[in-house]
């Protein structure tokens, strides 16, 4: 949550800053800020301008003479106090001197701001972060970094800190802790961000923060100090993205254009990994030679949101074709739950921006209690994947829109590629092998042919999308597939949606049933399309409307349900990549329809660095 940039260079800061955060809002958009210092502004003073609401209102508020040499910008996500000009950061001391924006939650805030007051600081705003300008005040004798490493002892929590002083012109001093940071190298220029989208723009060069580090930035120059206040020598990154990639595009949402690049997206994830001859997959970052990969009796999958439903759908995979024990475990819940970690057991962490703070906190937890931990991540050198022992990344590539749609195939094609794997080395024949591996490999096409029911699906989104309730109904392999449509419904339409398994209904949801409900079954042509179809006949005989994503040609259900979305047929194993499109179309199509803000949802962040 929140994104935080700071800039010190030859460019116009406040323009620098605004495109930065611009490209950071996906991570919070209640209020943004900015400070900037330097240029034509009165030397030894900052100006710092805010506002409620999104970039382009603080872009408006911006008067033309704010301009400088160096300066800071956020944009938040609440956490602690209202959505307010006040609270908007940046934060500054009582002098107005240091200025700091604040990613995480500082735990004992309170104490901290106790204390400040005993000492004469006068605090304005209701937030936590505002402890650390006045804490870096106590310990300023014109050096900013060794302020800020003083003050940061006395934090408790999470943070990634981005600071300035007034006399210390072209000065950026950063601290992260639990919250994402990284340094962009330009020529004559330095950049810090928490996410690389926001100086993509600028440059490519990159260098990663672990926590508990200090950075000092200039715009020729940039050190970092570990936890032992040692130098640390870090060599720059080089990144592959492209700004195309994080552009719009002709698509009038970020959420319409990750949909259909789903076809790319996941042969991406497939790319190079599928080793036909042999019939298995090449998965080189896993780190795990044969025997550790042979011994493994047992998976467990720690995730949160639609990670967590691609890793459930992971568990049934590995149960079924690998026969591999697993399970999927909500990263917020198993962190607290003083987990067994079992001597053959393999653990996944799946997420998207690798920086989820639920699923971060749970992976060390395991990792604490000697798991070995793989991390599927799309975000290449995002925390979870640095920590992670090895992994897959998905190669989705930047994921935009708040909602998840593209990671979520890719991580699909992640467990597919690993349960080939691991079934090739278990039972599983080299014809069956084969298979399984030509059905992977045509998942982009089939994925290409059911993004045509786009049409289709944006009309039967305008018939029901009034609905105030929607039911999601799957079985087997297809039920996390109906959590995830219910999920996606939810989030950008606001309409209340509850995803379920088809058989569990009657044991409660079917009471919810009535003309003004809604229900959405995914029908396979597996072993449990019979039980399906049962269910369908349950919720028509009492009168409750079905709209059912269906596998073209069965006109069985075709003629049973109020509205059919067929895909193509295919290995039933495989549905969960082609059902899932049209339930992030309808989803989508049903947020259009209502107006609603589809890249950007009410209350949500794309990247959820708090717990
Ligand atoms: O970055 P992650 O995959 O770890 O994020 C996990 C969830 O916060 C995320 O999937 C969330 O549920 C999305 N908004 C779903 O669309």
């Amino acid at each position: 949550m929140c994104g935080i940039i700071g800039y010190a260079g030859p460019r116009k800061t406040s323009n620098v800053l605004l495109e930065g955060l611009r490209r950071l809002e996906y991570r919070g958009y209640d209020s943004a800020g900015i400070a900037v210092g330097g240029g034509a502004n009165p030397s030894g003073q900052l100006r710092i301008v805010k506002s409620v609401g999104k970039i382009s209102a603080l872009k408006a508020a911006i008067p033309p003479d704010v301009d400088g040499v160096w300066g800071i910008g956020h944009t938040r996500w609440a956490t602690h106090g209202g959505v307010t000009q006040t609270n908007a950061h940046p934060h500054t001391d009582n002098s107005g001197k240091i200025a700091v924006v604040h990613n995480g939650i500082i735990e004992n805030h309170v104490a901290l701001k106790t204390m400040l007051q005993k000492k004469g600081c006068v605090f304005k705003t209701e937030t936590d972060s505002e402890v650390i300008p006045h804490l870096i005040a106590q310990y300023y004798k014109g050096d900013l970094l060794e302020a800020v490493k003083a003050a940061v002892q006395n934090l408790e929590g999470t943070y990634g800190i981005a600071c300035i002083h007034a006399d210390e012109p072209g000065r950026i001093v950063g601290a992260r802790n639990g919250s994402p940071l990284i340094v962009g190298v330009g020529a004559g220029e330095i950049f810090l961000a928490s996410d690389i989208t926001a100086m993509v723009a600028y440059t490519d060069k990159v260098v990663y923060l672990n926590d508990g580090e200090l950075v000092d930035l200039t715009p020729d120059s940039y050190s970092i100090l570990d936890r032992d206040e040692q130098k640390v020598e870090r060599p720059m990154n080089q990144i592959t993205w492209e700004l195309g990639s994080i552009e719009k595009g002709d698509f009038p949402c970020y959420m319409e254009k990750e949909i259909f690049e789903q076809p790319e997206s996941i042969a991406r994830a497939l790319s190079g990994r599928i080793d036909m001859e042999n019939a298995t997959a090449k998965l080189g970052g896993l780190n795990l030679d044969r025997s550790r990969l042979l011994n493994v009796g047992r998976v467990k999958i720690i995730a949160a949101g639609t990670s967590w439903h691609a890793g459930l759908v992971g568990s049934y995979l590995l149960e079924q074709v690998a026969r591999i024990p697993a399970q999927a475990e909500l990263a917020s819940e198993i962190r607290y739950k003083n987990p067994v970690v079992e001597k053959d057991s393999l653990w996944f962490t799946v997420s998207q921006s690798g920086e989820t703070a639920d699923s971060l906190f749970a992976m060390r937890e395991v990792q604490r209690k000697g798991a070995t931990v793989l991390g599927i991540c799309n975000v290449v050198g995002s925390t979870i994947a640095r920590e992670s022992d090895g992994g897959i990344y998905v190669h989705s590539g930047p994921e935009i829109a708040v909602a998840s749609t593209k990671a979520f195939t890719s991580q699909l094609a992640a467990f597919y590629l690993f349960t080939l794997l691991s079934a090739r080395m278990r039972h599983m024949s080299r014809e069956e092998g084969q298979r399984f591996a030509a059905s992977l490999q045509s998942v982009p096409d089939l994925v290409a042919q059911t993004l045509k029911t786009r049409d289709l699906v944006q009309r039967i989104a305008k018939k029901y999308c009034r609905a105030a309730n929607f039911l999601f109904l799957g079985r087997g392999i297809l039920y996390p597939i109906a959590l995830e449509g219910a999920l996606k419904l939810k989030e950008i339409s606001y309409i209340h949606a509850e995803g379920c398994s088809a058989g569990e209904m009657k044991h409660g949801p079917i009471a919810l049933i009535s003309p003004e409900v809604p229900s959405v079954f995914l029908v396979s042509d597996d072993y449990l399309r019979e039980k399906t179809i049962s269910n369908i006949r349950e919720i028509k005989a009492r009168g409750g409307p079905v709209i059912a994503v269906g596998v073209y040609g069965d006109s069985e259900t075709e003629n049973l349900v109020d509205a059919f979305i067929p895909v193509p047929k295919m290995d039933p194993r495989f549905y969960p990549f082609a059902m899932i499109v049209p339930l992030q179309l309808f989803a989508y199509f049903c947020a259009l329809e209502l107006g609603r803000d589809v890249d950007q949802p009410r209350n949500l962040a794309k990247s959820v660095t708090v717990e």
